[in-house]
């Protein structure tokens, strides 16, 4: 039946506890190499920061943040008190920036948009571009106030210093050649300065780090943050690490770019490129086909089975397979018992679930969400959105079923990547919460994620029960803006000594 059908697929999806302790243990290996040396598979980023903020923090930044599903431009005064106050601007970034000829196009475009950000949140200090006729500073200065801006990139980035890196690579659908190498802030800054914008980029910033700043400003309790990570169109994770295990970083004998007095260091992990090789990570049909149908094949493996930009893809991969196999003809009830895909007169013509990337991962949280027993909603969401004609409630079921195996795979992988990190700062042997932040459209949107990722970290040898509960995993809603202009204002007071 389409029901068994449904399982057989979902059962593809397993990750069962033998394979999350696998990973973990492979996670581990992989976070020691990077530490060790660069160019391994879990990248391990150095970021130059060196502390984490603890609330008392004073000042007026700018941000903008450039990598998730939005482009955003902020002002953010923090008040010193564990609070801040935000002004933001936030535009989804054209699709045709994201594969732009050259690297000017994007970051033009940055600039572009700082300028008018300016112009309609912050005339005290600046009066435009169109405007500007000032003798004494610089065209377009009101004053001599300039803004210390923090960057929030969230791609990987070799970095030199607090405000200084080139692109490794992109990730995430973003491909313009012609940026990789460079170094982003100098392109953004590059930018800002054609337009006399009273801007400077103060500070390079991962959206993790930001995530793991902001949460450490404003988390209630005592303990500091450990992990800020990102579950959204991508996912990656950033860690408080003792300074002398970053042997990569400690044998250059270069302290000029950080503030080693704290021994510390945050660490971007990178981790969706973790297990590139695929030693550990499951593997199915559609996983390969994504990959391949991909802009970077063979990269970003395990963000490729865990974040929002690709979940759709895999669930609508699999659906595709369970239509085309007559034996299982889903949605065939809905067209007297034939399955048309293959003809001409395909009954699936025009719809998204022919296309690739047809499917987002937000179908995914309609079909986690929709409980009911006829499954109301989604069906509602296969005809407006997929263009499919009065699909059944065994339909539906059937596609519910494989959606939350799609999720719940994901989840358990997170718990991977969270449970290495809880694992390698040792800090569950202390007695302390250890806090997580946590960001991004799936776990905001998917219903059950944070969840799932409990249940699995249960299962982690050397976690169990009782150290999944002192893992407190709390969400950074928009940290990165916060956590930039934090990231900017430590990198002031290291100008300034
Ligand atoms: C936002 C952060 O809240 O979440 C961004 O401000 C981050 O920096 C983003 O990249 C990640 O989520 P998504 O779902 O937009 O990719
Ligand atoms: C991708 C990027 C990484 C970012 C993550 C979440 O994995 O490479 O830098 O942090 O997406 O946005």
């Amino acid at each position: 039946s389409l029901a068994e059908a449904a399982k057989r697929v979902a059962a593809e999806f397993e990750y069962p506890a033998v394979e999350v302790n696998r990973g973990v243990k492979e996670f581990l290996k992989e976070m020691e190499e990077g530490l060790e040396k660069d160019g391994t598979s879990l990248s391990q980023i150095p970021t130059y920061v060196t502390a984490v903020p603890d609330g008392t923090e004073k000042g007026l930044y700018m941000a903008v943040d450039l990598g998730g599903t939005n482009f955003r431009v902020c002002s953010i005064r923090l008040h010193g008190n564990s609070t801040f106050s935000l002004t933001q601007s936030k535009i989804p970034i054209p699709q045709s920036l994201m594969t732009a000829p050259a690297a000017h196009d994007l970051f033009a475009f940055l600039a572009q948009q700082i300028g008018l950000f300016l112009e309609e949140h912050h005339g005290e200090h600046y009066e435009g571009v169109r405007s500007c006729k000032s003798a004494s500073g610089a065209p377009g200065y009101k004053n001599e106030e300039i803004f210390n801006l923090g960057f929030t990139f969230s791609f990987p980035v070799q970095q030199s210093g607090i405000n200084r890196g080139t692109l490794i690579r992109w990730t995430k659908g973003f491909d313009i050649p012609d940026a990789i190498g460079k170094d982003v802030c100098k392109l953004l800054q590059d930018e800002i300065d054609a337009l006399h914008l009273p801007v400077r980029v103060a500070a390079l910033v991962n959206d993790t780090v930001g995530t793991l700043m902001a949460r450490s400003y404003t988390a209630p309790g005592k303990t500091t943050t450990l992990l800020g990570s990102i579950f959204g169109t991508g996912t990656n994770g950033a860690y408080v690490e003792r300074l002398d295990a970053v042997k990569k970083l400690v044998a250059k004998k270069d302290t000029s770019g950080y503030d080693p007095s704290t021994g510390l260091m945050i660490v971007n992990t990178e981790w969706g490129s973790f297990d590139n090789a695929l030693t550990v990570l499951p593997d199915t049909p559609y996983d390969r086909a994504l990959d391949a149908g991909s802009v970077n094949p063979g990269i970003q493996m395990f963000e490729k089975r865990v974040s929002g930009m690709f979940l759709g893809e895999i669930l609508r991969r699999a659906l595709v397979a369970m239509i085309a196999d007559p034996e299982v003809a889903l949605f065939a009830s809905a067209h007297s018992g034939t399955n048309e895909l293959s003809s001409t007169t395909s009954i699936y013509k025009g719809s998204k679930l022919l296309e690739t990337w047809g499917v987002g991962s937000d179908f995914l949280s309609v079909c986690q969400t929709d409980d009911s027993a006829g499954h109301g909603s989604i069906r509602q969401t296969l005809v407006n959105q997929y263009g499919l004609h009065a699909p059944s409630a065994g339909d539906a079921a059937a596609v519910k079923t494989v959606a939350a195996a799609v999720g719940r795979r994901a989840a358990r992988l997170a718990a991977v990547a969270i449970a290495g990190v809880v694992l390698k700062s040792g800090r569950l042997e202390g007695t302390d919460e250890i806090d997580v932040g946590v960001d991004g459209s799936l776990v905001e949107f998917y219903p059950g994620f944070v969840e799932e990722i409990r249940a699995a970290l249960d299962e982690v040898e050397g976690v169990g029960e009782e150290g999944e509960r002192r893992i407190r995993i709390g969400i950074a809603k928009d940290g990165s803006g916060v956590g930039a202009a934090l990231i900017a204002l430590v990198a002031g007071r290291l100008g300034e000594s």
